[in-house]
């Protein structure tokens, strides 16, 4: 099939999060799978940095925008797959996030910017770009391509189209003279529409004139039907459902990226095989940042966005009263994000230069490290629609400790007796958001580690998991030749 992949962020290019990551390593398995498919995405000032050969392949003019756009087209780094960039200088080549300032501040006009990207997904779905290749599925992520299926709706010879739900929590809410400035058909404002209590919603556009929904994970495809994780959708969502048109579908990861037998960030490589040559990652981590190095000591690492939905004040307090209490630990951190919570994790670190590290800001061969050289990695999200790095971690024999939410809980097996004795066993979870329950689980963590053969069949448990995208894509293929049968 002719698959069209819309997003508006594919690592290396340009990545806030988990979204580039599936945005890449989809597209590439899909690729693999004999699919032909194509990724489309705004042409930030980095991506053009990034990209070797820029051709422009077509140059169109969009409804409600008076200048004209290109399409520029390259290959992903790495790969034979097709991205084609939208070129509008104006709107995406300046300094800073893709959807923020430097600062951290959302740009003012993110109605605009991503309202032209809907409009050339459009364009492109439908083949007026004039690049002679028409799609059979429009397969769009999360609000920023929302409206692309909105608009599309009664335009005929569409393809199909697919709308995946990376993260409830963030929607593209606007207020209406947002709306009227952006030139659309006034019809779309109904609550049958993208009205949102008063507001313009770019995500509800997407749930509603989507053809079919997927969401990350099984167990959020279920979370998000309640008003805990809806954030007022859930009603449209669990009608969706009903239909038959909404699903979830665990994400892969990139196993050649993320593999420790070859992982090029790493100095020492091991494999399920040789798990005990990790601790020689464990060691120069260790070194790296200055921490004692013993090997008796639970290293515990931390890699996020550092937002509420990580509950990474929940990791904060329960450390902390390890610390306090001169249990055996470390703790390495590496994150941005809310200015609280770097200030708290510094005020950590200052009050146990010898048991903390830390790192604030954004580091690629540093993520892979830590992932290599820690003993367990902390994601007690509150929510979690799938979540990467616990598949990174269980990847790299580092055992997860997960709150049971979303995608953690569709990955994760607690090592308490029963699933050990099954041979299940691959990490730590816990129900409750609390710091008390995050620490309560620590504990026990603490406490296996004393034992050194449990551990290592933990740690091959979780090595040799399956995490490809080997079954997912194929999933996603068979749901791009049935849409519109079911
Ligand atoms: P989310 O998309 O909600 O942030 P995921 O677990 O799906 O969560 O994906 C996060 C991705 O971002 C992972 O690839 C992770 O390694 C990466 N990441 C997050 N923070 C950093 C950081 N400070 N430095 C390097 N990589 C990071
Ligand atoms: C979002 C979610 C995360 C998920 C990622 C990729 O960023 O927060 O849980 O893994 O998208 O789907």
């Amino acid at each position: 099939r002719k698959i069209l992949f819309a997003s508006s962020e594919v690592h290396p290019l340009m990545k806030t999060g988990g979204l580039a990551d599936v945005s890449a390593s989809l597209p590439t398995a899909l690729a693999q799978h004999g699919q032909d498919v194509r990724i489309f995405m705004p042409a930030y000032r980095q991506c053009l940095q990034k990209i070797e050969k820029i051709q422009i392949v077509a140059t169109l003019k969009l409804d409600g925008y008076h200048m004209p756009v290109e399409i520029i087209e390259a290959r992903l780094p790495g790969t034979e797959v097709i991205v084609w960039l939208l070129n509008s200088p104006y709107h995406f080549d300046r300094n800073g996030g893709p959807y923020s300032h430097p600062d951290g501040y959302d740009w003012e006009d993110n109605a605009a910017r991503f309202s032209l990207f809907c409009r050339a997904i459009v364009a492109l779905a439908i083949d007026e770009a004039g690049l002679d290749w028409k799609p059979d599925i429009l397969h769009c992520n999360d609000w920023q391509t929302g409206l692309a299926p909105a608009l599309l709706s009664p335009r005929e010879n569409k393809p199909d189209t697919i709308f995946t739900i990376h993260n409830m929590a963030y929607q593209g809410l606007f207020e209406r003279p947002v709306f009227d400035a952006l030139d659309l058909p006034e019809t779309l404002w109904s609550i049958e529409g993208l009205e949102f209590y008063g507001l313009m919603s770019f995500m509800k556009a997407g749930l509603i004139f989507s053809d079919q929904i997927t969401t990350v994970s099984p167990t959020y495809a279920k979370e998000i039907c309640h008003a805990e994780f809806g954030y007022g959708l859930e009603g449209l969502l669990s009608y969706r459902a009903e239909q038959g048109r909404l699903s979830g579908i665990l994400n892969g990861i990139d196993y050649e990226e993320w593999n420790p037998a070859i992982d090029p960030y790493l100095n020492y490589h091991y494999s399920v095989k040789t798990p005990n040559r990790k601790k020689k990652n464990k060691q120069a981590l260790q070194q790296k940042f200055y921490l004692p190095q013993s090997e008796q000591t639970l290293f515990i690492g931390l890699i996020s966005r550092l937002v509420s939905q990580k509950g990474i004040d929940l990791s904060i307090e329960a450390v902390t009263r390890l610390l306090e209490q001169g249990q055996d630990v470390q703790l390495i951190c590496l994150g941005s994000g809310e200015s609280d919570f770097e200030q708290a994790l510094r005020v950590l670190r200052a009050r146990f230069p010898d048991k903390v590290a830390l790192t604030i800001g954004y580091d690629e061969k540093l993520s892979h490290q830590i992932e290599a050289g820690v003993d367990v990695f902390l994601m007690p999200s509150r929510f979690e629609p799938c979540g990467l790095n616990q598949m990174y971690s269980l990847r790299y024999g580092t055992l997860p400790i997960v709150r049971n939410t979303g995608g953690l809980a569709d990955t994760v097996v607690d090592a308490n007796d029963d699933n050990r004795k099954s041979g299940t066993a691959n990490g730590f979870c816990f129900d409750e958001a609390s710091a008390e329950a995050l620490y309560e689980t620590l504990e026990r963590a603490i406490a296996l580690f004393q034992h050194p053969r449990r551990w290592r069949k933990l740690m091959i448990t979780a090595m040799e998991g399956d995490f490809s995208w080997e079954n997912s894509a194929n999933i996603y293929i068979d749901l791009y030749h049935h849409v519109n049968e079911r």
